[in-house]
Order: C-alpha cells, then structure tokens, then sequence
C-alpha cells in the first residue's frame, strides 16, 4: 500500500467515525460510544497528516509532535471545568479553532504571493482564502467575547451594549471586507494585495467583537453554537486551500450540527436566528426584573416530604440550578426513596434547562437515573395534569407560565414545562431572585406553589433525610 493510499485511507476511517460520532451524541444512551469515536475519529486524523508529511519527505513533523503536546497539554486542564462552566470552554475551542483557520490561511497566501506563485493562487483557491480568514477571524474574537461574557469577566459588559446605527456599522463594516475580498480575488498578485489581506483580517477581528457586544447572556449558548458553525465553515474553506478532504468532510460537519444545533436552541426558545443575532435581548430583562415584589408561601420540608410521599405521581423539573448545587446524587437517593415507597416519579426534560443542550440529562445519567424515567417536555406535559406534584429543582424560566400568557414578556412564546398543571408545586431555590431571563415567575407566587428556600443540594438531601427516617419507623 503505497503511503499516500495509507493517508486517504486514514482520513476515510476518520470521517466515518466523525459521521458515527454525531449520530451516537444524538442519543444519551449512546453519548459515551459517540464522544469515544470523536476522539478516535480525531486521532486518526492526526496520524494520518503525520503519515502524510512523512512520506513526502517532510521534515517538520516535529512541529506536528510538538503542537500536538502543547495542545494536549493546554487541552487537559481546559476539559476539568465544571459542567456550568462547559459552554465558555467550548467558546474558547472555537477560538481556537478560527484562529488556526485564519493563521493556516495567511501563512498559505503569503507564502504564495512570496512566490509570486499565479499558478496556486487561483480565483477558487482566493475565494477559498478570503473565506477561510474571514470567518477564522471573526469566530477567533466572537468567541473570546462571548466565552468572556459567559464567564462573567468583570471588566466585560454582560448586558447587551447597543447604540444607533449598530447594525448599520456592522454591515458596512462586513461589506467593506467583502469589497476586499473581492479585491484580492481579482487582483491576488497587485502589490497592495498584501495591504488589503491585512484589512480583512483586521476588519473580520473587528467584526467578530461587533457582532457579539449587542447579545445578552441569555442568548449566548446559542451564538456560541453559530460560532461553531463558522468555525467549520472557515474549515471547510481551509480544506479547500490545503486540498485536504478530511478537513473538508469534518469541517461541513462541524458546520453543519453548529447550525443545526442553533436552530434547535432557537425553536426551544421560540426565537428566530435573526432575533437572537440582532434583537439585542436582555434589556428588557433588566427592566422587568425591577418589578414589585409579591409574597411567597414557603413550606417545611418535613410537610412537603409527607405530601411527596403520599403521592401516586411525582413529576421532577430539574434546572440550571440543580446543576450549579450538583444536586444530581441527592436527586437519586430521592428518586429511589419515592420509587420504594411506590411513587411514581418522572422527570421533565426541558430542551433549554440549564446552560447547554442536554445539560440536565448528563447530569441525571451522572446520577445513574433511568433514561426511561427523563421525559421530555411535550410528552410530560400531557402527564402535568394528573401529577400530585410537581418539584421544582433550581428551574426558573422554564416553567415560568408568562410564556404562555404574557404577550410582554421577553419570554413569551418559549414553550414550557406546565408545572403550574400540577396539583401541588414545590419549588426549591435559594432566594427570591429570578431566573436566567431575569423576570418574576408567576408560578411562584400561585396558590398551590410552596417554596423550599435552600441550596438544592441541602434541601433535597434534606427531603431524602426525611423520607429515609420515615422508612425507618420515625
Ligand atoms: P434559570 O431560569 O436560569 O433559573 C435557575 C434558577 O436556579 C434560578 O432562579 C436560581 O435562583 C436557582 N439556583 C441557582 N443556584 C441554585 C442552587 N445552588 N440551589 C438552588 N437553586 C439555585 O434556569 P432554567 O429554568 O434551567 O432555564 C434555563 C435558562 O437558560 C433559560 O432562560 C434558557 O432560555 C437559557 N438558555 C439555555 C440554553 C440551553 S441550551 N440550556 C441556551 C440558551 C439560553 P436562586 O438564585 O434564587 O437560587
């Protein structure tokens, strides 16, 4: 087998294994297998371009090795973030990943010009440059904003900045690269031609920061899944410049799942792409969140564990806030106490809950609970009516029941899980502050609503303290 049939065939098994990657991720059943074959699918990808440079006699694959361990090494620590703080690491890979594109591509048309090599810089192979530099760039500065927005980096403003003309700006500032572009690909070998790649990539650097200071925090997880999509976008155009196929595969699919990705975070929210890039959310959140303040009724946990316990369907609404007390074992030793005592117990599995897609099923999978027992919200939502409680675990704007009703509130039209259905709801979070929309929650304030005020970690274990000494004849 000569080398070269070797390198495809590598780069062959490599995008099968991407392909199965995405498939098995679908599924939390098959999540694991699919993250395995990421890797794998990555791996070969590596030996492959190592394979390749080796059998042309290249000499620099020490630089391979050597960026290999130093990614490695700065990679390593990146993966230990807590789950919260997962959607800000993954803005960084995508950093990451634009500014490679972006740096491969003008080290290739500088090398060319340097070369005044006409031949290799054809009209496809420019546009194919200016692409990949354009979107490389972008994504490099948009995601650092947007992981420094997420990680609530005090000297970046978390609240959408706007100003007249915003948009305006920004479309004349993305026209004037284009017209650069355009430029470059006419003219590839014009002695200002090295001026106007740098005017790209320094407007694209710009647009990427423009493109992100209008979004609110709200909005972010779903502008970082667009980043990553012109992240793969950026890699598509790179495979092209370097006639790399594997590059071209995995970055349309990288592209592709990205977008998808922020359709789905869209239609979960019940916002359209233009609104999300463009509607500046999250300054009304500020104003409605100052409304008055409405009586709670709280409860005892000894009384709200009798109640659980005397019920035939208890439904579970995990949020974000769950994640953040890493309540999931408690959420366990309840779930199994009920289950002992004969409740039924369902979980209710809103697409947005928490900070990133799946979150709550990672979380829940952690904790070993049944995937049968995580229904999603459609499905439970039919179930709600009949449910005896509903406990609400640090989830906030996803059972906020304005959604449905309140034709002014920044929320309305998201679909919800209808914990307000419930006979009897119990909400435990910590304090009266709202939810991640930064608006009041109606449910709260219901008659049928009792809060559990804690840190969901205390307050289930406490509930399971509870149950467990029940059991035990106390
Ligand atoms: P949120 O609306 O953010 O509410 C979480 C609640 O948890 C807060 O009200 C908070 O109240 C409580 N909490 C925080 N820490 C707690 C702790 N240690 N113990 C107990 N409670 C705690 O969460 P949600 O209902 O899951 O909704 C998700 C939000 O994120 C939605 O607005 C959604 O649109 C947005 N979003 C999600 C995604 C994805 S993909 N998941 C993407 C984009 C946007 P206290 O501070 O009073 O405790």
């Amino acid at each position: 087998m000569s080398a070269e049939t070797l390198v495809q065939l590598l780069y062959l098994v490599s995008t099968a294994l991407f392909i199965l990657s995405l498939r098995w991720m679908s599924d939390p059943e098959t999540a694991r297998k699919g993250v395995f074959s990421g890797v794998a699918a990555m791996l070969l990808a590596v030996a492959g371009t190592l394979a390749g440079v080796m059998a042309t006699g290249g000499t620099h694959y020490w630089w391979i090795l050597g960026a290999f361990a130093l990614g490695a090494a700065i990679g390593y620590p990146l993966a230990q973030v807590p789950l919260t703080a997962v959607p800000q690491r993954t803005a960084l890979s995508h950093a990451f990943g634009g500014l490679a594109a972006g740096l491969v591509g003008t080290a290739k048309f500088f090398l060319y010009y340097g070369q005044r090599n006409e031949a290799a810089l054809t009209t496809f192979i420019v546009v194919a440059l200016v692409a990949e530099i354009l979107l490389g760039f972008l994504t490099f500065t948009g995601s650092l904003l947007a992981a420094g927005k997420l990680q609530e980096v005090h000297w970046i403003p978390q609240r959408p900045v706007t100003y007249p003309g915003q948009n305006l700006t920004n479309f004349a500032l993305f026209g004037l690269a284009l017209a650069l572009g355009v430029a470059l690909v006419l003219h590839p070998l014009a002695p200002w031609a090295p001026w106007a790649f740098g005017g790209v990539i320094l407007l694209s650097l710009a647009f990427g920061v423009l493109l992100i200071i209008p979004i609110g925090g709200a909005d972010m997880p779903t502008v970082i899944s667009i980043l990553n999509s012109y992240a793969g976008l950026s890699a598509v155009a790179m495979g092209f410049v370097l006639n790399n196929k594997l590059l071209i595969t995995a970055g349309a699919l990288d592209g592709s799942s990205g977008l998808i990705l922020s359709i789905i975070m869209c239609k979960a929210m019940n916002r359209s792409f233009f609104n999300v890039l463009f509607g500046a959310f999250g300054q009304a959140q500020a104003s409605a969140a100052g409304g008055e303040q409405k009586a709670y009724k709280s409860d005892t946990v000894e009384s709200a564990a009798q109640v659980m316990e005397q019920a035939s369907l208890v439904v579970i609404v995990p949020g974000y806030g769950m994640a953040v007390a890493q309540a999931q074992h408690k959420v366990r030793e309840l779930y199994d106490l009920l289950k002992k005592r004969g409740v039924t117990v369902k979980f209710a599995i809103h697409p947005v809950a928490g900070r990133m897609p799946g979150h709550m099923n990672v979380l829940l999978a952690e904790a070993e609970i049944p995937y049968t027992d995580l229904v999603e919200m459609d499905e439970i939502n039919g179930d709600l009516p009949q449910a005896d409680v509903a406990l609400i675990i640090g989830a906030n704007d996803v059972v906020n029941p304005a959604a449905r009703a309140d034709k002014t509130s920044p929320i309305y039209g998201m679909p919800i899980i209808d914990a307000d259905k419930a006979k009897t709801v119990y909400a435990i979070k910590r304090s009266k502050n709202p939810g991640f929309a930064g608006i009041d929650n109606e449910l709260y304030f219901l008659d049928k609503t009792f809060m559990l005020f804690g840190d969901a970690k205390s307050v289930v274990g406490e509930l399971a303290r509870k149950l467990a000494g029940d059991n035990s004849g106390h």
